[in-house]
C-alpha cells in the first residue's frame, strides 16, 4: 500500500524543511511567538483554528515546536515526512501487530514507548480512530490521564528486536525506555507526543473516548486465556487487569523518511 508514495507533500502541511538549528536557537531564546497560546499538557486545543488532518497554522504552529524543542532540544531531531490519509497503513499495521508495534506518550518531561499488540482502525463519529488496548496497571495508562495523546509507531522492513524485548518486558515506571531501547525521538506534526525514527509508520493520535472493558461482559474462554486472576498484577506482565480502549482520533499520518 505503501508503494503508492511518496505523494506530493499537501500544500497545508507545515514546513518541515526549517532546520533543527532554527528551532532550538528559538527554544533557547524562550521566544514565543506573537499572538500565540500555551497549551497546556492536557492537549487540549480546541480553541485553535486548525487547518485539514488537524494542522495548526504556522504562527501557531512554530510556536508549539519551540515548546517542544524547550523540553527536548537534546533529544529529538527533525525529519522529513511524506504525509498519509488515516488508513493508508492499514495493511502494514496490521502485518506489524502480532509481533508488536509502539504506543508512545508523553507526560511533562518524561516519553514513554510500550509495545501493543492488539488495536484497531476505524471510523466512529464520523472520525477516523485508533483504539488501543491498554492494561489498567501499565505505566503508559498513567500517562494518557496525564496528558491523553499519543502516537502509533509501526515497524517499516527490519529493526532491532531488542526494541520490543525492553518497550514490552520493562515497565517505564522505573526506566527510561526510550534511552535503554535506543529509540530516536522525532518531532510530531499535530500532538505533543514525539514520533520514533526506528519504527517510521505514524499514527497521530489524541484521545476521544476512553471505557474500561467490563470482563463480567466477556465469553469464559477468553476470560480464562487473557485475565488469569492468579497473576500478580505488580509485575511488568501482569495479566490480570481488564483493559481501557483509548479511542484516538487520528489527526495526523505519515511516514518518516
Ligand atoms: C508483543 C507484545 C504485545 C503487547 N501488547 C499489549 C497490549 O496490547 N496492551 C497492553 O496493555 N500491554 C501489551 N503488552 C505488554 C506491555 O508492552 C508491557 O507490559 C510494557 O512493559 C508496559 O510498559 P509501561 O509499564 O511502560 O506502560 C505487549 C507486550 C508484547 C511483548
Amino acid at each position: 500500500m505503501l508503494a503508492s508514495y511518496p505523494r506530493p507533500f499537501p500544500a497545508f502541511c507545515c514546513r518541515w524543511g526549517r532546520g533543527i538549528a532554527v528551532a532550538a536557537a528559538r527554544a533557547e531564546e524562550g521566544g514565543r511567538q506573537k499572538g500565540s497560546r500555551r497549551r497546556g499538557e492536557d492537549g487540549g486545543r480546541a480553541d485553535r483554528p486548525r487547518g485539514a488532518l488537524g494542522c495548526a497554522g504556522e504562527t501557531e504552529y512554530s510556536d508549539r515546536r519551540t515548546q517542544f524543542f524547550s523540553q527536548h532540544r537534546k533529544m529529538v531531531i527533525t525529519m522529513e515526512r511524506t504525509k498519509l490519509a488515516p488508513f493508508d497503513c492499514a495493511k502494514e499495521l496490521f502485518a506489524a501487530l502480532p509481533k508488536g508495534v509502539l504506543l508512545t506518550t508523553k507526560a511533562g518531561d518524561k516519553v514513554n514507548s510500550m509495545v501493543i499488540g492488539w488495536g484497531t482502525l476505524g471510523i466512529e463519529w464520523q472520525t477516523p480512530v485508533f483504539i488501543a488496548f491498554v492494561r489498567e496497571h501499565r505505566y503508559t495508562r498513567e500517562m494518557l490521564d496525564k496528558n491523553p495523546e499519543f502516537t502509533v509507531n509501526v515497524p517499516v522492513g527490519a529493526y532491532d528486536k531488542k526494541i520490543i524485548g525492553v518497550c514490552g518486558g520493562k515497565s517505564g515506571r522505573n526506566l527510561d525506555k526510550v534511552q535503554a531501547a535506543g529509540l530516536t525521538l522525532v518531532e510530531p506534526e499535530v500532538v505533543s507526543v514525539p514520533a520514533v525514527r526506528e519504527f517510521p509508520l505514524t499514527l497521530e493520535c489524541r484521545v476521544v473516548y476512553r471505557q474500561q472493558q467490563d470482563l463480567a461482559a466477556l465469553t469464559p474462554k477468553l476470560k480464562d486465556a487473557c485475565y488469569p486472576q492468579d497473576v500478580d498484577s505488580s509485575n511488568v506482565g501482569a495479566n490480570r487487569d481488564a483493559h481501557i480502549a483509548y479511542y484516538g482520533e487520528i489527526v495526523s499520518a505519515y511516514l518518516l523518511k
